[in-house]
């Protein structure tokens, strides 16, 4: 089938297999490779992206869902060649080892402080908990949120 949608601002279509993920159509279709896939289960948060405005793993939303809606992914953030306040934060915190885990962190952090400005520890933690990191210990992840929304 023919999907159409609109991915960070811009219109696009694609054919797709109704039954393949949204992942898989941003990663594979769209040569949008920002959002990564650790588990393809819902568990890791690697794939985050905003759908419709709101926080989705794309690894569990099918292609054939999305036609007529709006997908945000990691790639989208930079402006104008300027790094979105979150993906600097990440950057001078050292907040990224492997950086597996960085696209979707960082999308579920500009999530948040679109939302909330200035998130207590809790509510940071909280927005985070979806996305898994096997390497930081997660310390400079939060200090990298609490700058971006010092600075922000
Ligand atoms: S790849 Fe989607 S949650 Fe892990
Ligand atoms: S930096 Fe490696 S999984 Fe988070």
């Amino acid at each position: 089938m023919r999907v159409s949608l609109v991915v960070n601002g811009e219109e696009t279509q694609a054919d797709v297999w109704p039954g393949e993920s949204l992942l898989y159509l941003l990663r594979e279709r769209l040569g949008l490779p920002g959002s990564k896939n650790a588990c393809e289960q819902g568990e890791c948060g690697s794939c985050s992206v905003l759908l419709d405005g709101t926080l989705a793993c794309a690894c569990l939303v099918l292609a054939g869902q999305v036609d007529g809606h709006r997908i945000e992914t990691v790639e989208g953030l930079a402006r104008d060649g300027e790094l979105h306040p979150v993906q600097q934060a990440f950057v001078d915190a050292g907040a990224v080892q492997c950086g597996f885990c960085t696209p979707g962190l960082v999308v579920a952090a500009a999530d948040l402080l679109a939302r909330t400005p200035s998130p207590s520890d809790d509510e940071i933690r909280e927005a985070l908990s979806g996305n898994l990191c096997r390497c930081t210990g997660y310390g400079r992840i939060l200090e990298a949120v609490r700058s971006a929304a010092e600075h922000a």
